[in-house]
């Protein structure tokens, strides 16, 4: 069970943040990633139709043998985390709360603003788990639906990119937040045109860390760290084009992506899930 590979997912690129973060905080890990590029952005999708994509992709990975999954998509965690919850046994790890609780360190004058995918800051999920942890931080959000299709593009520093930026950040500039969550795993390949916008003075946080901390220590707990003296391998899949993919990939992750595969998840037979 130890060797096997942590699943991680995301609608596309975006989840690369987290592998990334994944990589550094445990690199004797084997990882698999499956980037949901051909039916990105999940972010204006409905809840049923991204909980249906979620199950397919947990199913998938599962199948594909990992001990633990981490959903690198606030949209999918938002909405999904829950459903898979009840219907598989294996641990399942979100972006949302890691990001909370980081905020949260970070706040000095618990004014906190979150931005996200359009579905995701209408589940009103970041609310609830603020209310649970700190009901007297105060929290003002904002959908910014452009920005995933302009990572997608691989747009990081784009004149364009900027221009969107500004129009959607400027007014939550004036409402006195002291830091600003990323909720989305796309928004860090952002983070400099953000903070440009934003200003120096506003702390942006990026779960990726937090999230891989959670995983470290649930793998600990679980007795689950990867102890053979192989070097550990990392596998993409994707539901469309892999070459875009890995040219956008590696020069976020900084490395070569050497296995990157197609695959169309609706023809894949899902034997050996472990349905509850
Ligand atoms: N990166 C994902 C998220 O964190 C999904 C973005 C999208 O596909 O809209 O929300």
């Amino acid at each position: 069970m130890n060797n096997l590979p942590i699943g991680v997912f995301d609608s596309g690129v975006g989840g690369l943040t987290v592998v990334s973060a994944l990589k550094k905080m445990l690199p004797n890990e084997n990882i698999i990633y499956f980037g949901d590029v051909a039916r990105t952005p999940y972010g204006i999708k409905s809840e049923h139709v991204i909980k249906r994509f979620s199950l397919e992709i947990t199913s998938f990975l599962i199948d594909r043998g990992v001990k633990i999954i981490v959903i690198a998509c606030n949209t999918a965690s938002a909405v999904a985390l829950s459903n898979l919850k009840q219907r598989f046994k294996l641990p399942i790890i979100d972006v949302i709360e890691p990001g909370v609780n980081l905020a949260l360190k970070t706040t000095k004058n618990k004014n906190i603003g979150i931005i996200g995918t359009q579905t995701t800051i209408q589940s009103r999920s970041y609310q609830e788990i603020l209310q649970r942890l700190d009901p007297q931080t105060k929290l003002v959000s904002k959908a910014c639906p452009l920005f995933v299709p302009l990572v997608e593009e691989g747009w990081f520093d784009h004149k364009v990119t900027r221009m969107v930026a500004e129009e959607y950040l400027k007014p939550m500039k004036d409402i006195g937040i002291d830091t600003l969550i990323l909720g989305c795993t796309h928004y860090p390949l952002l983070k400099n045109v953000i903070q440009e916008v934003m200003g120096n003075e506003i702390s942006l946080i990026d779960s990726a860390y937090a999230v891989a901390q959670d995983t470290k220590e649930i793998l600990f707990k679980l007795n689950l760290f990867n102890k053979n003296d192989t070097i550990p391998y990392s596998e993409y899949y994707v539901s469309d084009d892999p070459m875009k993919f890995a040219q956008i990939g590696e020069r976020f992750l900084g490395e070569k992506m050497n296995m990157v595969y197609q695959i169309d998840l609706e023809k894949t037979h899902l034997k050996g899930a472990i349905y509850v």
